[in-house]
């Protein structure tokens, strides 16, 4: 159980040692605006309001003390099963880096910062 919990703060410190990318331009939502329509926007809806095969990300629940922008990069590179809804799993998307997905979840941030999800 110790070992464990030891584990965990280790990798909690290197996850935000690693969180700025070492030194790499900021996420840019504009860029994630087009990858989003491009892959994302068939189920997450337009300007991530939700569709009929997916659940809208400008929501409480994907605000970032929910699910940080790592989990966004999880969410794409791995796929999703089914926990929160009843859509059904997210597959894994192919074809796009890590960087495209930060400029993503930067454009999701954006629009949830709009919507007053989140709070600055
Ligand atoms: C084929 C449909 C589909 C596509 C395309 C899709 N998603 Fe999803 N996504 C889903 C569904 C359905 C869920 C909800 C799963 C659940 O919680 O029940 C989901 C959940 C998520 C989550 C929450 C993950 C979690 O840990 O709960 C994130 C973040 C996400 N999607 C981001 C994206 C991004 C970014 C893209 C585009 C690169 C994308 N999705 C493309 C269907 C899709």
């Amino acid at each position: 159980m110790r070992q464990t919990l030891f584990a965990v703060l280790v990798l909690t410190v290197l996850l935000a040692a690693c969180g700025g990318g070492g030194g790499e331009a900021a996420p840019d939502p504009e860029r994630g605006e087009q990858l989003f329509a491009m892959n994302c926007a068939v189920c997450h809806g337009p300007a991530a309001t939700g569709s009929l095969q997916g659940p809208p990300l400008v929501h409480e629940v994907y605000e970032p003390g929910h699910h940080p922008d790592e989990l966004f990069v999880r969410a794409v590179m791995e796929g999703v099963s089914q926990h929160h809804w009843d859509y059904g799993p997210m597959p894994r998307i192919g074809g796009l880096t890590e960087r495209d997905v930060e400029d993503i979840t930067a454009y999701v941030r954006q629009l949830q910062r709009e919507a007053g999800i989140i709070q600055e």
